[in-house]
């Protein structure tokens, strides 16, 4: 008798690319060596950020990773090059923690509307009308922003961030679902500035309600930077690392993952025993950035990420203190 094929169980990518015939597959393969080959010669890493398409996430990326996760290890990387798969505020971080170091980012417009809601101005405007109170700042803004606060945060650590200052009530930039969602969490008040993230803001309650009533057995589990009446439904609120740990933690039967949908795809092609109900929501910056222009950005040496040294020293001085927090 002939004996039984071997099924080999496939890899992750392998995985993704059945899961995401809309990717462009076609030149992939061909990208992805090109890539690995430049990162040798020019000693560089690619760190990409959960939003990521698996193409990228699961093809090239050295260091996967929430906003905290890529921040903490582009600061401690030995690489000459860091290429941010990722929004322009995660390159400047980068660029900030590791100012000797070239940061490129493939696509100079990957921006985000909490970066954009909020200017320095503004924040020296807010510390004329509240003195002293302390300015805790999502790591979701510039620079200049970054440069005239206290500390910053990411959705990881925003409720320790906060009640380490100790103090009574602060001031939280520029997310006004993330606040709300910290300050449900904490005795500390919170005064939030009116941003929000055009991803997020876009899930509703109702539709959540739909799943739970539709799908036996759905976990739900949210990013903060949703709002408050889709965090109430939510069986898991947590940053993007945090929300991929619980699945692999908890395995549940089915999931919707209240995020940017890339996610999904990429922790789907890892757990091929969890079911991912996928509400789509994409983003369009994280959408911008591709292999193709990963592969010409380490080509060209494109886009060179540049902070003004001033505010990249003022700048530090919060992620650190973010940094040493947790
Ligand atoms: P995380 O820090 O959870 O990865 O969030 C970053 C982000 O931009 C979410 O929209
Ligand atoms: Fe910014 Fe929202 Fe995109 Fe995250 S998903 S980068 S917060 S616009």
């Amino acid at each position: 008798m002939a004996p039984t094929p071997v099924q080999l169980q496939p890899n992750p990518l392998d995985r993704a690319r059945a899961l995401t015939p809309e990717l462009a597959w076609g030149t992939a393969d061909d990208d992805i060596a090109a890539i690995e080959r430049l990162k040798r010669e020019r000693n560089a890493i690619v760190l990409a950020h959960n939003y990521m398409t698996p193409d990228v996430f699961h093809g090239v990326a050295d260091v996967q990773g929430d906003s905290l996760g890529l921040a903490r290890r582009a600061a401690e990387t030995s690489a000459d090059v860091i290429v941010m798969a990722g929004v322009h505020f995660m390159a400047e971080t980068a660029k900030i923690t590791c100012p000797d170091k070239t940061v490129l980012i493939p696509d100079l417009e990957a921006g985000c509307s909490l970066a954009s809601s909020i200017t320095a101005e503004d924040v020296r405007g807010l510390r004329a009308r509240y003195p002293g109170v302390p300015v805790v700042t999502y790591v979701n803004t510039s620079a200049e922003v970054k440069a005239e606060t206290d500390i910053c945060c990411t959705s990881s650590n925003a409720v320790q961030v906060v009640e380490s200052l100790g103090a009574d009530r602060v001031l939280f930039l520029p997310d006004r679902y993330l606040g709300s969602y910290v300050a449900s969490q904490t005795d500390v008040e919170i005064i939030n500035w009116d941003g929000s993230c055009e991803v997020h803001e876009r899930f509703t309650g109702d539709e959540l309600r739909v799943y739970r009533a539709e799908i036996p057995g759905i976990e739900i589990i949210a990013h903060p930077e949703c709002p408050p009446d889709v965090l109430a439904e939510a069986d898991y609120v947590g940053s993007t690392a945090g929300m991929i740990t619980w699945v692999s933690e908890h395995r549940p039967e089915r999931v919707v993952m209240v995020t940017e949908c890339s996610m999904s795809d990429n922790v789907a092609a890892e757990l091929p025993d969890v079911e991912f109900v996928k509400p789509c929501n994409l983003c369009p910056h994280m959408k911008r950035i591709t292999l193709a222009k990963i592969r010409t950005a380490l080509e060209t040496n494109t886009h060179e990420v540049v902070v003004d040294p001033d505010v990249a020293a003022r700048a530090l001085v919060p992620i650190e203190r973010m940094l040493a927090v947790g």
